[in-house]
C-alpha cells in the first residue's frame, strides 16, 4: 500500500534525521572534550617525568657517569609517548640523547635557559605530520652543601620541608633534561574509543529504529492502512464498510470522522435516491401527460382541418375574399399546430418507442443530413466540414439522423447575417466514450441561456431569434436522444462569436460494445 510505504519511509527518514542531528554534534563534542582531557593528562605526565628525570640524572651529570645516564634515559623512553630525551651539562653540551624512530631529524628549536633560571619551560609544537607534541625542558640543579636533595626539592617545587635554608645562591644549575611527549598515541586511543562507541551507538540505533518502526507501524501505519482499505471499498460503493480503530488518539478520531462521513454519505445517497425516484416518476408522468394531451388535441384538430378544407371546397364560391382569407389562415394555423403536436408526440416517444438498432456509419448519416440541407447551405453560402472520420456505432439510425439534423440546422439558422456559416463536425475517441462536437461561427449564446435552450419550447428571447422560424423543440429532442444512450450534451459559446455543441456517448451505449471504426 502506497500510504503505508510512504508513512513508514517518512517516519524512518525523520527518525534517522533526528538521530543524526543529535549524534553528529554529540560525537564532535565528546571527541574534542576527550582530546582536551588527554592533552591535560599528557601535559602533567610530561612535567612529572621531566622533573623526576632531572632529579635522577643529577649524579650522572655531576660525575659524568654515562652508564647511569643511559639507564635513566632508557627508563624514560620506556613510555611510548616519550619521543626523545636529551640530557645536557651546564654549558648546554649534550651528554646523552635518545630518539624514537625518525625524531632525530626533527629540528628542535633552541630552548636553553639562562644560568640563573631554574624554572621548567614547556611549549606545544607540531611534528612533521602536523601532530602536536609537548617539548619540555627542566634544569638539573644541585648544591654542594651537605643536604643537596633538599636544595633540589626547593628548586623544583619552591618549598622546603624543613624550613628556609640560607642562600638560594648555593643552588647551581648543572645541566638540563629536555624531552618530547607526543599526542599521537593519545589521539589514536581517543579515536579508537570513539569509533568503538560510534559502532555501539549505531547498533543500538539500528535496534532502536527497528523497534520504534514496528511500534509506529502498529500504532500509526496499520490503522492508516486499514483506513485506506476501507476508504477504497467505500469508493467502490460498499457503504456498509467501517473502520475499526481502538484507542482515543488522533488516528482513532480520524477513523471516527471517516465513519461519520460515510454515515452521512449513506443517508445523503438514500435521500438522493428517493428524490431521484420521485423525479423519475414526475418525468414519466409529464411524458404521459404530454403524450395524452398531444394525442387528445390531435383528434379535434384533425376535425377542424377536415371541416376547414371541406368549407373551402364546397363553400368558397359563397365566401367573399375576406372570408376566404380568414379560412385559409385557419387552415395554415391548424397545420402548424398539427406539426407541433406531431413533434411533441415524437419527443415523448424517443424514450418509449425505440427504433430498429443496427451498425450505423455516422459519416454516412452526417453526409445524408448535409445533402438534405444543401439547399439552405448553398442559399447562405455556407460550408460544412467533417473534420474527423466518425465512428460506426450500434444505434438507432433515425435518431442519430434527427440529432445531427437538428444541430446542423441550428448552426445554419442562427448564423450571422453578414458572415456565411462555417460549420465543423468533429470527434475524439476517449477511454470510455466518444466526444462529438458541432461548431459554428454564428450569433453565439449568452451564459444565462446555455442551460435553458435544452428545454422544450425555450427559445432565446431576442429580435434576431424571433426572425428565424422555430418551435423550440429541436435541442430538447437532441438532449433526450443523448440521454437515452447514457451520454451528456452541453454548449460552449461566446455571445457574438459562435457556439460549439458537445455531446459524449459511452462506448457501450446501445448495449453492444460500440467502438468499431471503419
Ligand atoms: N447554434 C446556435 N447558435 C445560437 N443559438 C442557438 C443555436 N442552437 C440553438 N440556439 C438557440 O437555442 C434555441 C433552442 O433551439 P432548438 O433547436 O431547441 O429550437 P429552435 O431551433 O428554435 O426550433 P426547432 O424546434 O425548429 O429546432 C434556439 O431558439 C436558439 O435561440
Ligand atoms: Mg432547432
Amino acid at each position: 500500500m502506497n500510504i503505508l510505504r510512504s508513512v513508514r519511509s517518512r517516519l524512518t527518514a525523520i527518525y534517522l534525521l533526528s538521530v543524526a542531528v543529535i549524534a553528529i554534534p554529540g560525537v564532535y563534542l565528546i571527541y574534542s572534550r576527550s582530546l582536551k582531557v588527554m592533552e591535560g593528562e599528557l601535559g602533567k605526565y610530561a612535567f612529572n617525568t621531566a622533573i623526576s628525570a632531572a632529579r635522577n640524572v643529577k649524579y650522572g651529570v655531576l660525575l659524568g657517569d654515562k652508564e647511569s645516564l643511559r639507564s635513566e634515559v632508557i627508563q624514560v623512553m620506556g613510555n611510548p609517548d616519550v619521543v626523545y630525551v636529551l640530557v645536557s651539562d651546564a654549558g648546554g653540551r649534550v651528554l646523552i640523547q635518545r630518539y624514537r624512530g625518525g625524531w632525530d631529524s626533527y629540528p628542535l628549536p633552541p630552548m636553553e635557559t639562562a644560568p640563573g633560571d631554574l624554572s621548567t619551560k614547556e611549549q606545544v609544537l607540531r611534528d612533521k605530520k602536523g601532530m602536536k607534541f609537548i617539548d619540555i625542558f627542566t634544569p638539573v640543579v644541585a648544591s654542594k652543601a651537605q643536604d643537596p636533595d633538599l636544595y633540589v626539592q626547593k628548586a623544583l617545587y619552591g618549598f622546603t620541608e624543613k624550613g628556609e635554608l640560607p642562600g638560594e645562591t648555593r643552588l647551581e644549575k648543572i645541566g638540563g633534561v629536555r624531552l618530547g611527549v607526543t599526542f599521537a598515541n593519545a589521539y589514536a586511543r581517543v579515536k579508537k574509543t570513539l569509533f568503538s562507541s560510534i559502532a555501539i551507538f549505531l547498533v543500538i540505533t539500528a535496534f532502536g529504529s527497528i523497534l520504534s518502526l514496528s511500534l509506529l507501524s502498529r500504532y500509526l501505519a496499520n490503522p492508516l492502512r486499514r483506513m485506506a482499505d476501507t476508504a477504497y471499498w467505500i469508493a467502490m460503493g460498499n457503504l456498509k464498510k467501517r473502520v475499526k480503530v481502538k484507542g482515543s488518539h488522533e488516528i482513532s478520531s480520524l477513523a471516527e470522522s471517516l465513519n461519520y462521513m460515510v454515515d452521512q454519505l449513506q443517508s445523503t445517497i438514500a435521500q438522493l435516491e428517493k428524490v431521484n425516484d420521485r423525479l423519475r416518476r414526475e418525468m414519466d408522468e409529464k411524458d404521459d401527460f404530454l403524450r395524452a394531451v398531444s394525442h387528445d388535441l390531435n383528434a379535434p384538430l384533425r376535425n377542424i382541418a377536415g371541416m376547414a378544407s371541406m368549407l373551402m371546397r364546397r363553400y368558397s364560391d359563397s365566401l367573399d375574399e375576406k372570408g376566404k382569407d380568414r379560412l385559409s389562415r385557419i387552415m395554415r394555423n391548424v397545420e402548424k399546430e398539427q406539426e407541433l403536436i406531431a413533434e411533441l408526440l415524437e419527443l415523448s416517444r424517443i424514450k418509449t418507442r425505440r427504433q430498429p438498432f443496427s451498425m450505423v456509419d455516422l459519416n454516412e448519416v452526417v453526409e445524408q443530413v448535409i445533402d438534405e440541407l444543401s439547399y439552405d447551405i448553398e442559399a447562405k453560402g455556407g460550408t460544412v466540414l467533417i473534420k474527423d472520420k466518425l465512428p460506426t456505432i450500434y444505434c438507432e439510425r433515425s435518431r442519430f439522423k434527427q440529432l445531427f439534423q437538428n444541430l446542423i440546422d441550428n448552426a445554419l439558422k442562427y448564423s450571422k447575417e453578414d458572415e456565411p456559416p462555417r460549420i465543423e463536425i468533429g470527434f475524439q475517441e476517449r477511454d470510455e466514450d466518444y466526444l462529438f462536437y458541432v461548431k459554428d461561427n454564428g450569433i453565439g449564446i449568452r451564459d444565462e441561456d446555455k442551460e435553458r435552450i435544452f428545454h422544450v419550447f425555450r427559445r432565446v428571447q431576442s429580435p434576431q431569434i424571433s426572425k428565424v422560424e422555430g418551435k423550440g423543440v429541436g435541442l430538447a429532442a437532441v438532449k433526450r436522444i443523448i440521454e437515452v444512450y447514457g451520454g451528456d450534451i452541453w454548449v460552449e459559446s461566446k455571445y457574438g462569436r459562435g457556439s460549439t455543441f458537445f455531446f459524449s456517448l459511452p462506448k457501450n451505449a446501445g448495449g453492444m460494445g460500440n467502438g468499431r471504426k471503419r
